[in-house]
């Protein structure tokens, strides 16, 4: 079944020229890029984003780092979208990812658990939640309104 996920270049990785390497990655895997947009997170976006976080002690930290430059939100569709780009892009921490997953994308351009570079929709719940979070267009009300 197609799939549609919400992938995310973090601010690190957008300011460390990672996109074009990404982006390259992410057509030869077999995604097609369905939208993107180039957003700067001010607290109440991160914050919102990251609400399933707000309890975690490192949640003031990744707010500061979601916020810290612009990133590029990209919706990407292929078979099995979700579980797939969340396997592309390895493990949480960059550096278990340089050993554990060596040609994953946190591999190439994260340098930690929280400067991970890249994000991923975990479930089809999350991936719409997301996806509606930075193209309006896609909410489910407005999907509803185009049958
Ligand atoms: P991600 O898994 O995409 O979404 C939650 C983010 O919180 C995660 O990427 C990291 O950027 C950050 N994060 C997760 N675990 C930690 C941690 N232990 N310390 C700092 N930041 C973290």
């Amino acid at each position: 079944e197609r799939e549609k996920t919400l992938a995310m270049i973090k601010p690190d990785g957008l300011s460390g020229n990672y996109t074009d390497g990404i982006k390259k990655v992410i057509l030869e895997s077999g995604f097609r890029i369905l939208r993107e947009r180039v957003v700067q997170l001010d607290e109440n976006g991160a914050a919102t984003f990251y609400a399933e976080h707000s309890s975690r002690s490192f949640f003031s930290s990744l707010i500061k780092y979601m916020t810290s430059g612009p990133a590029l939100a990209m919706v990407l569709e292929k078979e099995n979208a979700i579980a797939d780009w969340r396997t592309l892009i390895g493990p949480t921490d960059a550096r278990k990812a340089k050993i554990t997953h060596p040609h994953s994308i946190r591999a190439m351009c994260g340098l930690d658990s929280e400067k991970n570079c890249i994000h991923g929709s975990d479930s089809p719940q999350s991936a719409q939640r997301e996806m509606s979070f930075f193209f309006k267009e896609m909410s489910s009300v407005h999907l509803l309104c185009q049958q």
